[in-house]
């Protein structure tokens, strides 16, 4: 037990200490949509000559003595202009027990370079407990505040709603704001808990490659399942500015992800998680793409939650951001096939609905301001009364980067109708317990106060 120990803290100062990583491993989701025994490991190296020494990744239930190989350890290299090319690494885990903590050793030419523990996912039988925020990665005191108090209540997952790295997606960016402040010896949070990415306008909006050549790391950095709509063939490609080798130099580094990981699905515990690309070079009014979206949610009718995340808020009652309401276009989906929250960012602050249904007027337009005929449940008050009839739409922005309209928390007569809940002068997370047909939702604040809290129950 101690030489265990002992190896877990040497490997963890190896990682920091040596060359063996310019970005020391971190758990992903990874491809499976639903496979409790599975996750995904990543790390990157730099392309130096001994590049080809062999990596090995094996895992043992915490405790356990019988380690099981990891199923593949593949890479990518990516070799986009002003970075040095660098290497990939995704590591498909199997054999977790779902729900429980599992050691894991990442070796290199048969050393172990790195250690650490982390957690299964759950399956439909499991309670489970998830932290959700957005608009994070600045390298700034709110942001590793949060990131400590997220650290220190260790959820099963992370989701983040977007922007997550300011503020251009760069792979210098991520190497400053978001692997440093989350997967560090102090806050040691990705290496052991699986983080889930959602696409802000800061992370893939940035199309101008000539600029900004190592934009777009997010469709290198994460292993999410690439079950989302095909935006090639749904009439919506990417387009990019730059010269043919830039954009090629994405294209080889990002494969399938580029047309496929901006948007996807999967379930855990007893929810099915859909998340949207709703940044507006796509347009969710568009038949195929609703197409997918409304076949995904139809599927996932005999899940208990439903949970939708995208980065722009439908319903927002901030002055900032207030007229980009494209959102709206999927909220009749929302509410036709249950769905219980809806989670954004964005708007960097917090904010609830009331349980809504929203039909878009007739002649609106696909981007701006989008107008049309509210309802309210406002029986619902989720404390005595927490069966919601329709979605409850979360503003969950306040992950680190500088808050908005900070007074207007308290000024209820500039809020929209539809929100019932603003807090909007402290940074914030959601923070989320769910045991069967009950949910307990927490905003916290980064020395962990509660500033708001509701539950749901089926
Ligand atoms: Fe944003």
């Amino acid at each position: 037990m101690l030489k265990h120990l002992l190896a877990i803290l040497f490997c963890s100062t190896l990682s920091f200490g040596a060359d063996t990583f310019i970005t020391a491993p971190y758990l992903q989701l990874g491809a499976s949509t639903n496979d409790a025994t599975k996750l995904s490991l990543m790390w990157h190296t730099p392309d130096t000559p001994d590049a080809g020494a062999k990596f090995e990744v094996r895992v043992k239930p915490a405790g356990g003595t019988k380690w099981v190989p990891a199923e593949s350890v593949d890479h990518r290299r990516i070799a986009v202009r002003e970075i040095e090319p660098h290497l990939v690494y995704t590591a498909e885990l199997k054999g977790l027990k779902p729900g429980l903590e599992f050691d894991y050793e990442v070796l290199r030419a048969g050393e172990v370079v790195f250690a650490s523990r982390g957690l299964a996912r759950k399956t439909a039988a499991q309670s489970y407990k998830f932290v959700v925020f957005g608009d994070s990665g600045q390298n700034n005191a709110p942001q590793k505040a949060v990131a400590k108090q997220v650290n220190l209540l260790m959820p099963d997952f992370v989701q983040v709603t977007g922007d997550i790295v300011y503020s251009r997606g760069r792979i210098s960016e991520y190497r400053e704001k978001h692997f440093p402040i989350y997967n560090s010896e102090a806050v040691p949070l990705l290496r052991r808990r699986p983080m889930i990415g959602v696409v802000g306008n800061h992370d893939t909006a940035t199309s101008d490659l000539t600029k900004y050549p190592d934009a777009l790391a997010y469709y290198y950095y994460w292993t999410q399942p690439l079950n989302g709509p095909d935006v090639e063939a749904a009439g919506q490609p990417r387009r990019f500015e730059g010269d043919a080798a830039d954009i090629q130099a994405v294209r080889d580094g990002a494969g399938d992800s580029l047309k496929r990981m901006g948007s996807f699905s999967f379930d855990y515990g007893n929810a099915h998680w859909v998340a949207l690309d709703m940044n507006a070079y796509l347009d969710w009014s568009a038949p195929k793409l609703r197409e997918w979206l409304e076949r995904d949610l139809k599927a996932a009718q005999s899940a208990t939650w439903r949970f939708v995340t995208m980065h722009q808020p439908a319903f927002n009652s901030s002055k900032a951001h207030f007229k980009e309401q494209h959102p709206r276009w999927v909220a009749d989906l929302m509410e036709k096939y249950h769905v219980d929250l809806v989670f954004a960012g964005h708007v960097h602050n917090y904010q609830r609905t009331y349980p809504l249904t929203f039909k878009v007027a007739a002649d609106a337009p696909k981007l701006g301001l989008v107008p049309g005929e509210f309802q309210f449940d406002r029986e619902f008050d989720g404390v005595s009364k927490t069966k919601a009839k329709s979605p409850i739409y979360i503003v969950t922005g306040a992950g680190g980067a500088g808050l908005y309209d900070p007074a207007q928390g308290d000024e209820q007569g500039s809020w929209q109708s539809y929100t019932t809940k603003f807090v909007s002068n402290v940074n914030s997370f959601s923070w989320i317990e769910v045991t069967g047909k009950k949910l307990d939702f927490k905003q916290l604040d980064a020395t962990g106060r509660e500033v708001d809290r509701f539950t749901l129950t089926k």
